[in-house]
C-alpha cells in the first residue's frame, strides 16, 4: 500500500532522513521505534507533503505522491495525527471534530459528514459527551482521542500516528492502543510513530527502527521486542 524507497530529507541543508526505505502493506499495523531526534515525525511529514525538501520516492498504491500538496494526499486517504495533537484549544469538541471533514465540505456532502460524526461518536463515545465541551479542557487522553477523532473524519486507508501515547499515563496509553486496533481491524491500515517502544511494539506485527535519519534494524515486532539491542537501547535493558 505504502513504498518508500531511498528517501532522504532535509532542514535546509542539513539531512534528516538517510535513505530510508519502508514499506506498508494493506491491514497492517507497522511501527517506527527511535529515541528524539530521530526524524520519525520528518518521515510522516515527509509521507504528508509537510515536508517539500526530499528526494526518493513515496509509492501510495503504486502511485508517486513526493510533491502534491497535502490536501491531495488527504484526498487519497492518508491522514495524520499530528504529535503534540494540535487541536484547536479555543473551539469546542464537536468544531474541532468538524474541522477535520474539511474535504467534504468542499465537496458539499452533508450526509457524509454526518455520518462520520456518528461512526467517531461510537468509537469515542466520551467525545459525544463533551461534545460542546471546549477542546483545551479535556484531559490529556481525551485531547489525544479528539485529534484521532479529526483524523478519522477524512476517512483514511492509512492512518499515520505520531506518538499518541505521548505524556498519557499507562491505563490511558492502554486505551488508545485498543481504539487503534479496533480501527485497525475495521479495515484502517496504520503507521505509528513512537517513542514508547514497549507499546509501539506490541501492538504491531512489523516495526522499524530509526536512528539519526537511517532505519537500522527491521523484521517482525515480536522478534525486535527480543532483540538485545532493542531491549538495550529501548527497553531500558
Ligand atoms: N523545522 C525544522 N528545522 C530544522 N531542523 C528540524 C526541523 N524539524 C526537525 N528538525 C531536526 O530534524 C531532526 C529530526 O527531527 P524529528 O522531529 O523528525 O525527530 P523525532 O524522531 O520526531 O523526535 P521526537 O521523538 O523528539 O519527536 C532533529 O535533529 C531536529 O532538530
Ligand atoms: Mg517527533
Amino acid at each position: 500500500m505504502l513504498r518508500i524507497e531511498n528517501l532522504n530529507a532535509f532542514y535546509a541543508t542539513i539531512p534528516a532522513l538517510k535513505g530510508v526505505s519502508i514499506e506498508v502493506s494493506k491491514g497492517e499495523i507497522v511501527s517506527i521505534i527511535g529515541a528524539n531526534g530521530a526524524g520519525k515525525s520528518t518521515l510522516l511529514k515527509a509521507i504528508t507533503g509537510l515536508i517539500k525538501t526530499q528526494q526518493g520516492s513515496i509509492l501510495y498504491k503504486e502511485r508517486d505522491i513526493v510533491g502534491l500538496p497535502a490536501n491531495k494526499i488527504v484526498g487519497l486517504g492518508i491522514c495524520q495525527v499530528p504529535e503534540g495533537r494540535q487541536i484547536f484549544a479555543h473551539l469546542k469538541v464537536q468544531d474541532n471534530i468538524h474541522l477535520g471533514a474539511y474535504l467534504y465540505y468542499r465537496r458539499r456532502n452533508r450526509a457524509e459528514i454526518d455520518r462520520r460524526i456518528e461512526e467517531v461518536y461510537r468509537l469515542f463515545p466520551i467525545l459525544g459527551r463533551r461534545a460542546k465541551q471546549v477542546a483545551g479542557t479535556l484531559s490529556g487522553g481525551e485531547q489525544q482521542m479528539l485529534a484521532i477523532a479529526r483524523a478519522l473524519m477524512g476517512r483514511p486507508e492509512l492512518l499515520l500516528l505520531d506518538e499518541p501515547s505521548m505524556g498519557l499515563a499507562p491505563l490511558i496509553v492502554r486505551e488508545i492502543l485498543s481504539v487503534i486496533k479496533k480501527l485497525n481491524e475495521s479495515g484502517t491500515t496504520i503507521l505509528l510513530v513512537e517513542q514508547n517502544a514497549k507499546a509501539a511494539l506490541n501492538i504491531a506485527k512489523r516495526a522499524f527502527v530509526l536512528e539519526t535519519g537511517e532505519i537500522v534494524l527491521e523484521g517482525l515486532a515480536a522478534d525486535l521486542l527480543d532483540n538485545p539491542k532493542v531491549k538495550e537501547a529501548y527497553l531500558g535493558g
